[in-house]
């Protein structure tokens, strides 16, 4: 039985190397059963909306700065409603959801976070890591639901923290790891085979 394209909303607020990633990953044929339906920012100039012009995909931007939250989020949702989207990808997006627009997608939206949930989540992860002297840093693909970075997690990958690291150079490490997360994350959940077990993500 052939299986409907499962269509990706994404959320952006920066430079989108995530969103880039999973592009990318679509691309070469390595993320399979899904397509990107529209990349919405609520940033006007996110650097992630130019690639996506580029890449020809649908965008939107609804600016959030002095917007009350649910209002904000009802436009969001009814754009990625009109364009049919079926799973929504947090990438960078730094903007907490309100619990309208959670109920919306049950079990339906993503976000990734550069710390081994449930650490350091929040602003400035990897910082937080340096600062409190973890050993192993990482990032988390999880589903979102009405708490900051708290839903079920559905991948990890770690690294190391070395003595040499600043904030920075932790970053961009912890970022290589995010851009292939996010894709084999966004593979699993479309490939429909998993069940969730209180708060445990397995194989069906
Ligand atoms: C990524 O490191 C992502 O994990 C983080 O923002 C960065 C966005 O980079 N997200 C959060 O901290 C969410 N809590 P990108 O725009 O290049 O994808």
């Amino acid at each position: 039985m052939s299986r409907r394209t499962t269509r990706l909303g994404i959320l952006l607020s920066g430079r989108g190397s995530n969103f880039a990633a999973i592009a990318r990953a679509i691309a070469e044929g390595r993320l399979t059963g899904c397509e990107i339906a529209v990349v919405i920012s609520n940033v006007a100039d996110a650097g992630g909306l130019d690639l996506a012009r580029q890449l020809g995909l649908p965008t939107a931007v609804f600016v959030s700065k002095g917007r009350n939250r649910a209002e904000h989020d009802a436009d969001v949702t009814a754009c990625l409603r009109a364009h049919g989207v079926d799973l929504v990808c947090l990438a960078g997006y730094m903007r907490l959801l309100s619990p309208e627009f959670v109920a919306a997608f049950p079990e339906r939206i993503l976000n990734i976070h550069p710390s081994l949930l449930p650490a350091f989540p929040g602003l400035d992860a990897q910082g937080q890591a340096l600062e409190y002297g973890a050993k192993v840093a990482g990032c988390t693909v999880h589903f979102v639901d009405e708490h900051l970075d708290h839903g079920v997690i559905i991948l990890q990958k770690v690294v190391p923290v070395l003595d040499s690291d600043n904030a920075h150079t932790l970053a961009e490490r912890i970022l290589a790891e995010e851009h292939q997360a996010y894709a084999e994350a966004i593979g699993r959940v479309v490939s429909g085979r998993y069940r969730v077990v209180g708060r445990r993500f397995v194989a069906a």
